[in-house]
């Protein structure tokens, strides 16, 4: 691995203790204007201090974060599917390698649906961007996508995660679920996990600690924090657990104490 790509992933998963806060605020490429990313520049900026990285797309980076920013960035490059199709999540490749550079990114991530009908459509594209990015020294973390009528357990996010593992993934972003050491245990890569639909807050925390636990090395959150009352209080309390070592109860008596200072 050359001093390149291992200095771009020292800018994702911070060398002084090998984890990482990940804001994922890439939701509009299907999504659209979804809850919490209606103006980026009022609801995501404020943020960024408190993250390690930012997960977005280009469009996204280029009309609502100011290039001056220091936050690392993630580049999501895999796309073309809506909440309107069926086949959501029958992603390709939506922004090019050469962009990744031209945006001076940290890293890029790509999803994967592994069992669907078009698994393989999805999995040739990543080692497309996996092969490229390797020439440039840019990280892909594979982000494994699970279709709603997908079971969500051990057994397929391994699967999923070790899959995405060998065919080159620098990083895994994958779901916490029951016996996710297993998940971890098998990966041979960093794992982090995505907080998934909008839950309550101490549940949320409790879960980014669990998966630190069982020994991912940080998450790659979005609607768990932007979508919080108050999301700057959120995030705090989610890195007090990823950085600071605290327990989720710590960590929710921080965002209680901090809720009323910030209001959306
Ligand atoms: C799509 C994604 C989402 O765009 C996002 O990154 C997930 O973040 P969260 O579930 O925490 O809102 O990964 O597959």
């Amino acid at each position: 691995m050359d001093w390149g790509m291992k200095n771009r992933l020292s800018k994702i998963i911070k060398a002084k203790d090998n984890r990482t806060l990940m804001l994922a605020v890439d939701h509009g490429y299907f999504m659209g204007p979804t809850t919490g990313l209606e103006q980026m520049d009022k609801s995501i900026v404020p943020l960024m201090p408190y993250a390690d990285t930012l997960m977005l797309t280009r469009g996204a980076l280029r009309n609502y974060i100011p290039p001056e920013s220091e936050t690392p960035i993630v580049l999501r490059v895999s796309g073309g599917t809506s909440i309107l199709n069926e086949n959501l999540l029958h992603e390709g490749i939506i922004a090019s390698m050469e962009e990744a550079v031209r945006l001076n990114v940290a890293g890029v991530a790509f999803s994967i649906l592994v069992g669907a009908s078009f698994e393989r459509d999805t999995l040739l594209a990543f080692t497309e961007i996996v092969d490229e990015a390797e020439s440039l020294g840019i990280p892909v973390v594979a982000v494994t996508a699970v279709g709603k009528d997908m079971v969500r357990d051990a057994r397929y996010m391994s699967l999923a995660s070790r899959m995405a593992a060998e065919l080159g993934a620098h990083i895994v972003k994958t779901y916490y679920v029951e016996g996710f050491e297993n998940v971890v245990d098998t990966c041979p890569v960093p794992v982090v996990i995505a907080g998934g639909k909008k839950i309550e807050e101490l549940e949320c925390l409790k879960m980014a600690y669990n998966a630190l636990e069982a020994g991912a090395v940080g998450v790659d959150m979005g609607r768990n924090i932007f979508q919080a009352e108050n999301p700057i209080a959120m995030i705090q309390a989610v890195r007090s657990i990823v950085h600071e070592k605290a327990t989720p109860e710590e960590a929710y008596q921080l965002l209680s104490k901090k809720r009323g200072k910030w209001s959306r």
